[in-house]
């Protein structure tokens, strides 16, 4: 069966893309789920920081997209179900926007879930970003948010842009969703961002689980695995768990 394909998109930086990219591929992997994770942002942190990938290794994201050579993959994960295949620094834009759809379509049948770290990219009308080869990669689009500089103003932006993209360029990714990440429950800002967005027109693309800020998340990017792997009990991978199940029963409602 064809895999189901998740871009951890924001076109905001530092907000938790590739935390939760790692950690949600950690979930899959020990509820049995082979789980590849492309890393298409040119910092590459999923794979060189996030799971320790060597940066001198031949092949990256770069052969997946332009070459027909088998995979070099790197597992990492539970039973080494999550799948890595590396960012590269040299990247350079793509100059189609199916490009990486057509290169995932190759093993597509070999996983049950495809997981896309995306880069801090805004969509523009002119030119192809990774940002966007990676959503017109994919069926679905999620999204972490920070409620440091809450604006419900720039989520409605985003999600304008989505859909001006599935108007005028043909997407086919649904967008499911926003997620609070690196969270003080008790802070007034966190407080009132989620009551907000929880009221807004938008409520039903609030994801009700969050992820709370957690000091073991900086451990584990050192020791180069996800937390959920590491510490399973640890509040942040209960609160990956919670959130992956939100969204895959999210995915299993929207037809997949
Ligand atoms: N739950 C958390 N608890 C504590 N720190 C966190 C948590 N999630 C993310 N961070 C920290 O926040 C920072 C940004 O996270 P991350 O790199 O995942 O963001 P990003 O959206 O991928 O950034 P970029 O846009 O640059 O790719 C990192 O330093 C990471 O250690
Ligand atoms: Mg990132």
């Amino acid at each position: 069966m064809k895999a189901t394909v998740i871009s951890i998109f924001t076109q905001k930086g530092g907000v938790g893309k590739t935390v939760s990219t790692i950690n949600i591929s950690g979930v899959l992997a020990e509820m049995g789920f082979k789980t590849l994770v492309l890393d298409v942002d040119a910092q590459a942190n999923a794979s060189f920081v996030g799971y320790a990938v060597d940066e001198d290794i031949e092949y990256s994201i770069a052969e997946f997209i332009n070459s027909n050579e088998d995979p070099v993959y790197h597992q990492r994960g539970k039973d080494g179900n999550v799948y890595v295949v590396s960012g590269n620094e040299e990247l350079e834009t793509p100059k189609s926007r199916d490009s990486l759809k057509k290169a995932i379509k190759k093993v597509e049948n070999d996983f049950d879930y495809i997981l896309i770290d995306c880069p801090p990219q805004v969509i523009k009308d002119k030119e192809i970003s990774f940002g966007e080869i990676a959503v017109f990669a994919s069926d679905f689009i999620i999204c972490p948010v920070d409620y440091d500089e809450f604006s419900l103003d720039g989520l409605t932006k985003l999600i304008i842009s989505i859909n001006k993209l599935k108007a005028t360029k043909g997407l086919k990714a649904e967008f499911l969703g926003f997620f609070f990440s690196k969270v003080e429950e008790q802070t007034v800002d966190f407080k009132e961002a989620y009551k907000t967005l929880s009221e807004s027109k938008i409520k039903d693309l609030l994801f009700l689980n969050y992820i709370r800020k957690n000091k073991f998340i900086r451990t584990s990017l050192r020791e180069g695995e996800s937390a959920v792997f590491l510490k399973p009990h640890n509040p942040v991978s209960m609160d990956y768990r919670k959130l992956t199940g939100e969204i895959l029963s999210k995915v299993k409602n929207n037809g997949k």
